[in-house]
């Protein structure tokens, strides 16, 4: 079978990134969560005072994100490409509330979402892809072999979250993850550059009630039924 490019979309905590990662470990490809990089870019602005979004400041924050570096290095025990902000690995940072309540507004900016794609389209696919996301059926990797696209109801991926979040340690309200993971959604999928839409060759998976092993059964029988000869 040859090494596929798999787009992963979806809705706001479905659970994108740890299908990608059993995929990718499953078939020994690559994994990118792209999401990182828009909460990467979104730390930098926090931590830089960048957060008015006028004309002039979106500027000046493009210029500086020109001097900052975003890459991946595989983690060995995580079994995850994990990213670093300028050599500091901010994997865990990432993922708090003070990121996730800002990362959409900053991820509509079309002039970030150029600079995120292409160094996103800079990943060699030769040996095989999974990038999980909004856009990446539709505008990173349109000709992707598998586009999936993923949701779940709102009050599942929430709860999802919620015990993901205290388990890691983290001070957070059910009520405060509720709105937060509606409100990206909505204004994820209402922007006018690479809105987050279900493409027409994407396979939807409403995995509500589905374990993290029944969705890999699911997208392996996909894999061997379309690709393997
Ligand atoms: O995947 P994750 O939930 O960590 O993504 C955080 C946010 O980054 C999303 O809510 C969305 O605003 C933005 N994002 C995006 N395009 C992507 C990946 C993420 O706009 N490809």
């Amino acid at each position: 079978m040859k090494n596929l490019t798999i787009a992963i979309d979806g809705h706001a905590s479905t659970g994108k990134s740890s299908i990608a990662k059993e995929l990718a470990v499953k078939y020994g490809y690559i994994y990118i969560n792209s999401g990182s990089m828009y909460r990467a870019v979104t730390l930098f602005a926090i931590e830089n005072n960048l957060l008015k979004l006028t004309k002039t400041n979106i500027n000046l924050f493009i210029d500086k994100l020109k001097e900052i570096s975003i890459n991946f290095k595989f983690n060995d025990n995580s079994l995850i490409s994990e990213i670093y902000l300028n050599s500091r690995n901010i994997e865990n940072e990432i993922g708090g509330m003070h990121v996730s309540k800002l990362v959409s507004e900053i991820a509509a900016i079309p002039e970030i979402r150029k600079e995120m794609v292409k160094i996103q389209r800079t990943i060699d696919r030769g040996k095989g892809v999974v990038m999980d996301g909004r856009d990446i059926g539709s505008v990173v990797f349109p000709d992707a072999d598998l586009k999936l696209f993923l949701t779940a109801s709102d009050s599942v991926r929430a709860k999802r979250r919620f015990e993901e979040m205290v388990k890691n340690g983290l001070e957070v309200s059910y009520e405060d993850i509720l709105y937060n993971i509606k409100n990206r959604d909505l204004l994820d999928s209402t922007r006018s550059d690479s809105p987050l839409i279900i493409e027409k060759d994407a396979v939807v998976i409403d995995n509500s009630h589905m374990s993290i092993n029944d969705q890999i059964d699911k997208i392996s029988k996909l894999i061997k039924d379309k690709f393997s000869n």
